[in-house]
This record gives structure tokens, C-alpha cells and sequence, in this order.
């Protein structure tokens, strides 16, 4: 790919998709720049990946074709009020957690080709999951662009309908914490029956792993899955039996709609 890619803010999401453009070999070093007004992170990240860092936001948007907006939402004001000149002119894509396409727009004009992503946080490890939507004035081109970026940091699905970020938001988004705390349960169950802690977090971890690869690779329903390691009357059955009597299915279903209703709270509209 021939394009510059300019990253205002150079926290954790900004260096998991660094890590995975450079990875995948979509671009080099050279074709990356950033901005971030913390001057020891931008240093680290200059010295880990070799790319280009500049002090200002506005010279860091101009050297680049697309402007990823990697700072927190509440920063996110500041950095569109800064740059809304030289962001009209490029493709801009935001990462931040309930910034709005409006608001965007509302800074830099609905004609500017915009991308909004919903990224989480195992994009640090390549296996991330990417939700991204355009709005009107971007084409196909702009988001098989930005999804192909993307795809260096995990897997990337487009949506139409904005107020689904809700549910993204709660599901993918929020939902590596779930998972962490199921294998905190897990390895604390295995340890109450007498496996060490290493063991126990080794035997959670590789479990997920394992059932997670299945999962995306078979063709198979997740029910048909369970079924398949569920003989009748064994010791699966008799686990599963358990988490049914204490609702476990219905409080994960409840858990992501309160974090859905929580993210429209307080997501920032124009
Ligand atoms: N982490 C996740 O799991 C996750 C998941 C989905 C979406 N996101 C979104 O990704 C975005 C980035 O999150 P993160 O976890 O990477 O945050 P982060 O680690 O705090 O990174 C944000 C970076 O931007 C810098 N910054 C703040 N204001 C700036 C400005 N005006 N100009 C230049 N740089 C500025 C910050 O510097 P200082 O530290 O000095 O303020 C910080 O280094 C957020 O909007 C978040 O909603 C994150």
C-alpha cells in the first residue's frame, strides 16, 4: 500500500494497530506518523516500531493520507477543534468508544469521508475484532481501505446501522473482560480441587483458547458444539446442569444489555 497513515494519540489501541500494519507488511515504518503530547511514550513508540513522530497534531494529519483519531473520548474535542482543517481533506477514521459520526461531522464537515471503528483490546495480541461503519461521504474503496488495515491487528466486519455500536460496544468491545473473568472462576475451581495456581490458569487459558479456534473454525452451531463433548448423564452434563439451575446464561445475556444501555448513556451525539 502506497498511503501514509497518521495516528493522533499513541496509547494502547494506536500501538496494537502500529503493531499489526507493520506486522502484516501492509506498510513500513516510513509510512506511519504520530503525534501523541506525551513526549516519553512517543519516544518509546519511535524507538520500538521505527516510524516517524512529530510534536504537533496538525503537522501529523497533513504528512498523512489517513488520520486515525486514537485518543480518549474526552480528549477527542480538543484534537477535532485543533485539526478540523486538515482533517477535512483526508480520510479520517475514529477509534474512540462512543464519539459519534455526528460529532465528527460536526467538527469537520459532513463531506469529509469518515470511518468509525469499534476495536477491543485483544488487537494488541493481532487476534482484535474490528467493527467499522462510513458515513455518507465515504465509498466501498475507503472502507475495504481501512478494513484491510485493520486487518492486521484480528478480523473486521462492516456495519450499516450506527445504533448497533451500542450493542458492539458491549459485546466485543467490553466483552474481553467477561472472558477474564471466566477463567478467573475456572482456574479458581480447579485450584479448590487441589491443582496449583500455574496449572490451574494454564489448563483455563488453553481451554478458551482451544473452544474459542473450534468454535470459529466449525461450521457447527455453538448448541451442536456442546452437545458433541455432553454424553448423556457424564460429567459435562452434570456441570452444564449447574450453571442452568443458577441462571448463568440469562445473567451473561442481562450483563451485555446493561452494558449496551450504560454505553448509550454516554455516548457523545453532535
Ligand atoms: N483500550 C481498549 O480496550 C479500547 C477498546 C475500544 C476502543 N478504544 C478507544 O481507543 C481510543 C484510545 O484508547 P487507548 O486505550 O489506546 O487510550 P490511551 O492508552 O490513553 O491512549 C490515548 C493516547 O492519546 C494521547 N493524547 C491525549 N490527548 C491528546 C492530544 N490532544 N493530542 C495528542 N495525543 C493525545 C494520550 O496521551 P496522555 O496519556 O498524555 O493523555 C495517550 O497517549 C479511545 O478513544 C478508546 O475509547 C479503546
Amino acid at each position: 500500500m502506497d498511503k501514509t497513515i497518521s495516528f493522533i494519540g499513541a496509547g494502547k489501541m494506536a500501538e496494537a494497530i502500529i503493531a499489526g500494519l507493520l506486522s502484516s507488511k501492509k506498510v513500513t515504518g516510513k509510512q506511519i506518523i504520530i503525534s501523541d503530547k506525551y513526549d516519553k511514550r512517543r519516544i518509546e513508540i519511535e524507538e520500538t516500531y521505527n516510524v516517524r513522530t512529530v510534536t504537533t497534531n496538525t503537522v501529523c494529519v497533513t504528512e498523512g493520507d489517513i488520520s486515525f483519531l486514537a485518543v480518549k473520548p474526552q480528549d477527542m474535542a480538543d484534537v477535532l477543534e485543533q485539526c478540523k482543517e486538515t482533517l477535512a481533506q483526508k480520510l479520517v477514521v475514529s477509534i474512540a468508544a462512543g464519539i459519534e459520526i455526528s460529532f465528527l461531522e460536526g467538527y469537520i464537515g459532513k463531506q469529509t469521508r469518515i470511518i468509525r471503528v469499534m476495536p477491543n483490546i485483544a488487537a494488541t495480541v493481532g487476534e482484535g475484532m474490528s467493527v467499522i461503519m462510513k458515513n455518507n461521504a465515504a465509498d466501498a474503496t475507503d472502507i475495504n481501505l481501512v478494513k484491510e488495515l485493520l486487518m492486521g491487528a484480528g478480523d473486521v466486519i462492516e456495519i450499516k446501522n450506527e445504533g448497533l455500536f451500542h450493542a458492539v460496544t458491549a459485546l466485543s468491545g467490553s466483552g474481553p473482560a467477561y472472558v477474564f473473568a471466566f477463567l478467573e472462576a475456572l482456574s479458581d475451581a480447579g485450584v479448590r480441587m487441589g491443582l496449583s495456581r500455574d496449572v490451574s490458569n494454564k489448563l483455563a487459558v488453553q481451554t478458551v483458547i482451544g473452544a474459542g479456534k473450534m468454535a470459529k473454525e466449525s461450521e457447527l452451531s455453538f448448541a451442536t458444539l456442546r452437545e458433541a463433548v455432553t454424553s448423556p448423564a457424564g460429567t459435562t452434563a452434570e456441570a452444564l446442569a449447574i450453571l442452568e439451575a443458577k441462571g448463568v446464561r440469562s445473567a451473561i445475556i442481562e450483563a451485555v444489555k446493561a452494558a449496551a444501555l450504560r454505553s448509550k448513556e454516554i455516548s457523545t451525539k453532535s
